[in-house]
């Protein structure tokens, strides 16, 4: 856990001791920054640990650059802010590394249709939700880069929901959701994928604004692409109430977008973003390789105090040698 004296709060407007040993360059009025640190492939002192989730908590996703790391390094980096899980639920890891999952380029092309994409269907979203208890935060690095195009987005949840009227923000306050990793309406999904998601099936109930122990921040917990409906409501009350607060939490300016290059590291607090994986590289010929580790994560709390409930799958658990 991070020294009590680094953690920002909502009562003291994230107001944390100043890092001494990174520098942290905001890139926009909401979220994101840039951190310079210490290599990264090397062991970290507490003190960089804590300073780094500290700007973690306060910028929702941090950036490091020029820090080129094996899976090995990656997943000793992860370790240091929490237990990594297992590369992913469904889609498995990257073979002799079993918390390390693989994005490449290509990695939706055929897993619903069959046929090279058009149009993926990972839009925005957070990671794993239709789990009972999401992933606490994300490492992605990048190892092999286009020239152009390929860039990810990510929104403050947070800001997103003080942005919301007082009136709508105690409606919300109260509504529950179904979270399911499924295929999008209109796309059956491969033979493969359907195997898959069989084997493995996960369906959870989260409150829509989640709270946060070590801030108390309240964030909108919508999660685009597996948020499928509004417990209690109306199929057509639910998907009007989803559609407006979808297109909430993309406003612009809650938003930054990162330029990838080769030994760039992004590090999300899962919780409390959501994040876009680039659509353009579809119409471009470049290849895109980057690698993700996840941590676990606690199971989400709501403004009642009522926890999320796992309707279908296991809790994601901490990858430990024999699991996989
Ligand atoms: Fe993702």
């Amino acid at each position: 856990m991070p020294s009590a004296a680094l953690v920002p709060s909502r009562e003291s407007g994230f107001a944390d001791l100043a890092p001494r040993h990174i520098a942290v360059h905001p890139l926009t009025g909401h979220i994101g920054a840039e951190i310079e640190a210490p290599d990264l492939s090397r062991p970290l002192s507490p003190e960089v640990v804590d300073e780094i989730r500290a700007a973690l908590l306060k910028w929702k996703v941090v950036f490091f650059r020029d820090q080129p790391l094996s899976h090995a390094e990656h997943v000793a980096l992860a370790s240091a802010f929490g237990a990594p899980t297992i590369g992913h639920p469904v889609f498995g890891f990257v073979e002799g590394y079993p918390q390390v999952y693989s994005i490449g380029r290509d990695r939706f092309a055929t897993r619903h249709t069959g046929e090279p994409l058009i149009r993926p269907w990972t839009g925005w979203h957070t990671d794993v939700t239709a789990a009972v208890n999401p992933p606490a935060a994300s490492i992605l690095r990048g190892v092999t880069i286009p020239p152009y195009g390929g860039d990810t987005f990510w929104t403050n949840l947070a800001v997103a929901y003080d942005a919301l009227s007082p009136t709508l923000r105690g409606f919300v306050d109260t509504l529950r959701g179904i979270h399911a990793f499924a295929p999008p309406e209109g796309q059956a999904g491969t033979a493969d994928f359907k195997e898959k998601n069989r084997r493995r099936p996960l369906v959870s109930e989260h409150p829509l604004v989640r709270v946060i122990p070590e801030t108390g921040e309240r964030v909108l917990f919508v999660s685009p692409s597996f948020l499928k409906s509004i417990t209690g409501l109306t199929p057509r009350e639910s998907q009007q109430l989803l559609d407006l607060l979808f297109e909430h939490i993309t406003r612009p300016e809650f938003t930054v977008r990162f330029r990838w290059r080769p030994g760039s590291i992004a590090f999300w607090d899962n919780r409390t973003t959501a994040h876009l994986a680039p659509r353009d590289i579809y119409s471009l010929d470049f290849d895109r390789q980057l690698y993700r580790i996840t941590l676990k994560g606690d199971v989400p709390v709501g403004v009642d105090g009522r926890s999320s409930s796992l309707i279908e799958g296991e809790p994601l658990e901490a990858f430990t040698a024999g699991t996989a």
